[in-house]
This record gives structure tokens, C-alpha cells and sequence, in this order.
């Protein structure tokens, strides 16, 4: 494989990351979280987020999504997600089997919902018979590489607190769009009124850890028991903590995200020309989706690593992560410019 595209998942650790796991790596520390890295990084977190934000570790994206929704709904309430949403399409199910949470999904053009695409699904209101809204969950960035401008997130915040509704959102990539909008994390998810987020950092570069952060000072007293019982109550918790405290530090996240959207905003910017290649969303964060001419993306896959995101239509995948390089995205770049001329003079 000359160079992967699959996945920010599939990008190594951070040395930085792997160096603060080391660090942590001194003689016994009280476990479950009672020890002074995660005192430490809760701290820090609370100084990016404000005062109120209460964040808890976890080992996985699926299970701040889950645990947090868990926290926001009763139990006869329902979730309004994109039908794109990584809740709907790649949680095998979790939100439904661990937690009875219904997902109330909406066709959501380039992964993004708006008050309008959420209105649809607020019906049925005070019917004992329907699952009633409780939340609504937007991806930042999303699962297909589109932003929310931190307006357009105030305006879904406002929409779901007056109709009674909470606002998550899955920030497996908040870096990515904080990166993106050049802002601080609060700025879209504190500022605009967020009352939950998964604020992700594996896919920023961590080994594994990612965290809920509960923006609702009542909301807090349930995590703890919500998280043990949802088996995601690390025993060495220390070393979860010790790597978000190295991504936290002098906003090292941004600079590992901030590279990842510019090999993305590369990538695109040398293929959106080139005929027989549609670039299909917005390229805002650090992905990038096309249609290719047929066989040409099969053909690609033998070399390089990415995947095909949409089997039906034929949309690829394309995804950078902190560790690409400028030499390897021209060289998939022009990969792609001889495969699509390929198919030209064929
Ligand atoms: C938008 C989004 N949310 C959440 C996750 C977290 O998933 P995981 O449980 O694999 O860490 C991912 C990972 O692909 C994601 O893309």
C-alpha cells in the first residue's frame, strides 16, 4: 500500500500522545479515575469548555455517544439524527440494543440537519403513543466532512430547548472543525448551547479516549453510574487522561487537525478539476468524497488505501489524519489524474 486514505483511525498515535502514556507510567496511582492526571485534564477541560462543563472519560466514540444520549433522554424518548449520522449507520445498533434509544432520522443533505429537517420530526407531541423527541444529535464535523458554522448550531440549540429538547453533539472530529473554523472548542459547543458532547480523541491521535462532556450542571450527578453501568468506567484511567492532557497542551490538537483538513483541502484541490471526478460535499474538515468513472476507484484500491463509502453510487472515501504527507497526497493525487485519463483514452 503506497499511502492510506481509509481512516483518521488509521493513523498511529501522536508522539507526543505516546510520550505523556509514559510519563503516566510511574509506580501505582489510584484507579478509577481518583487520580491526579485525571484531576488534572477534568481541569483543563473545564478551563477550554467553562466552568460548568463536566467531562468524563471513555475508551470509545459508540459509547460517549451512547452514554451521553443516556443522559439526555428518558426512557420514552427518541434522538433526531441524520440518516448519515454515525449513531444510525455505524453503532451496530448500540443506541437502540444498550440503551432503548429510538433514533429519529432525517435525510439530511450533506450530513447536515437544520431546524427545518429537525421540525419533521416533532410531531406526535404529548401522544402517548409515538416516541417523543428528547434530543437532537448533530456530527461536528460531519460524517461527511461538512461543518456547522457555530450559528447554524445555536439555531438547533435554541430549536430543541424550546421544544423541551436537549442538543448533543458527536464531536468524534471536534478538533477537525474547531481546527477548521479556527475558533476555540467552546465556541461550538458551550457558546451555542450544546448540553452534551463527545469530544473525540482518537481520531485526533490518540491511542484510545474519548470524553462526554456535560454542559447541564443537573445532568451530572447520573454519568458516574451511567458510565459503570455502560462498562466504560476505565480501572487505569490515568493513562485516558494522560493522553487528552498531551492533546490539550498548547492546543496540540489543533495542530494535528489543523494539518489533517490541509492535505484534505490538497487532495481535493488538485482532483476537483479533473474531468470524470465529482467531488460530492464541501471539503471543510479532512475528508474528501468523490465519484469516480467505473473501475477506476477498483483499480486505485490496489495501491492505495480508502474506501468505497457508498457501494451503491460509487462514492469513495478519501480521509487524512495528522500524519499525511504533502508528498504522498500529490502522489494519490496525480494516481488519480492517470487512472480517470485512463479510462478516457481506454
Ligand atoms: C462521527 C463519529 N462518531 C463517533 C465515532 C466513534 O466511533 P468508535 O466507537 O469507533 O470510537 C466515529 C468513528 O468512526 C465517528 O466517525
Amino acid at each position: 500500500m503506497r499511502a492510506h486514505f481509509n481512516s483518521d483511525n488509521y493513523a498511529p498515535v501522536l508522539p507526543e500522545v505516546m510520550a505523556a502514556i509514559a510519563a503516566a507510567n510511574q509506580g501505582h496511582a489510584p484507579a478509577y479515575g481518583a487520580d491526579a492526571v485525571t484531576a488534572r485534564v477534568e481541569a483543563r477541560m473545564r478551563a477550554e469548555l467553562g466552568e460548568h462543563a463536566h467531562p468524563f472519560l471513555v475508551l470509545n466514540g459508540t459509547a460517549a455517544n451512547v452514554v451521553a444520549l443516556r443522559a439526555l433522554l428518558r426512557p420514552w424518548q427518541g434522538v433526531v439524527c441524520a440518516e448519515s449520522a454515525h449513531l444510525n449507520v455505524d453503532e451496530g445498533g448500540a443506541p437502540e440494543t444498550m440503551a432503548g434509544i429510538k433514533l429519529l432520522t432525517v435525510p439530511a443533505p450533506h450530513g447536515k440537519l437544520t431546524p427545518e429537517l429537525v421540525a419533521t420530526r416533532l410531531v406526535r407531541i404529548g401522544d402517548e403513543h409515538a416516541v417523543q423527541p428528547g434530543a437532537v444529535s448533530v456530527t461536528q464535523s460531519t460524517e461527511l466532512g461538512t461543518l456547522y458554522a457555530p450559528q447554524e448550531l445555536a439555531a438547533l440549540a435554541e430549536q430543541a430547548h424550546a421544544n423541551g429538547m436537549a442538543l448533543h453533539v458527536d464531536g468524534a472530529r471536534l478538533a477537525n472543525a474547531a481546527a477548521a473554523l479556527d475558533v476555540p472548542l467552546r465556541a461550538i459547543t458551550t457558546d451555542v448551547g450544546a448540553d452534551a458532547v463527545s469530544f473525540g480523541g482518537t481520531k485526533a491521535g490518540l491511542m484510545l479516549g474519548e470524553a462526554i462532556v456535560l454542559l447541564r450542571e443537573e445532568m451530572a450527578p447520573a454519568l458516574p453510574y451511567l458510565r459503570k453501568q455502560s462498562m466504560q468506567l476505565a480501572s487505569k484511567m490515568r493513562y485516558v487522561a494522560a493522553q487528552f492532557e498531551a492533546l490539550l497542551e498548547d492546543e496540540l490538537w489543533r495542530r494535528a487537525a489543523g494539518h489533517a483538513n490541509a492535505m484534505a483541502a490538497r487532495l481535493a484541490a488538485a482532483v476537483v478539476d479533473l474531468d470524470g471526478v465529482t467531488v460530492t460535499h464541501a471539503v471543510q474538515a479532512n475528508a474528501v468524497f468523490a465519484v469516480l468513472p467505473p473501475g477506476v476507484a477498483e483499480r486505485l484500491q490496489r495501491d492505495w488505501g480508502f474506501y468505497t463509502w457508498d457501494e451503491r453510487t460509487g462514492e469513495v472515501r478519501w480521509m487524512c489524519s495528522h500524519d499525511t504527507r504533502a508528498e504522498d497526497v500529490d502522489a494519490f493525487a496525480a494516481a488519480i489524474a492517470a487512472a480517470v485519463a485512463g479510462t478516457r483514452s481506454a
